[in-house]
C-alpha cells in the first residue's frame, strides 16, 4: 500500500480543467501542437504528418487533424473584395 501525503493548504490551488486535447493518440499530438504548426506555415495534412507524425500510424486522426488545419487557416482567410472578383471573371 502506498500512502501519499499532501503538504500545505490544497484549498488555495485553483481548479484548472484539463485543456489538452489529443488529436493523434498514436503519436501523442495535441490540438495545440497542430495549431502551432499550422500557424508556422503548414497548410497540408501531409506536411503536418511529416512535422508531427499525425496520421502516420493508424490514420484515424486524419479527419480531425485536417479539421484543425482548416480552422486555423479558415480563420485567417481574408475575403477578396467583390470588385477584384468581377475583374477576374
Ligand atoms: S491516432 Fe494518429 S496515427 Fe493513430
Amino acid at each position: 500500500m502506498t500512502i501519499i501525503l499532501i503538504h500545505g493548504d490544497t484549498r488555495r490551488v485553483p481548479y484548472r480543467p484539463a485543456t489538452t486535447v489529443y488529436v493523434c493518440l498514436c503519436h501523442g499530438v495535441t490540438e495545440r501542437q497542430i495549431r502551432e504548426v499550422a500557424e508556422a506555415g503548414c497548410h497540408s495534412v501531409s506536411e503536418l504528418t511529416m512535422r508531427t507524425g499525425v496520421g502516420a500510424n493508424c490514420g484515424s486522426c486524419l479527419d480531425a487533424a485536417s479539421e484543425v488545419l482548416a480552422q486555423v487557416h479558415g480563420a485567417r482567410t481574408v475575403p477578396l473584395p467583390l470588385p477584384v472578383l468581377s475583374h477576374a471573371a
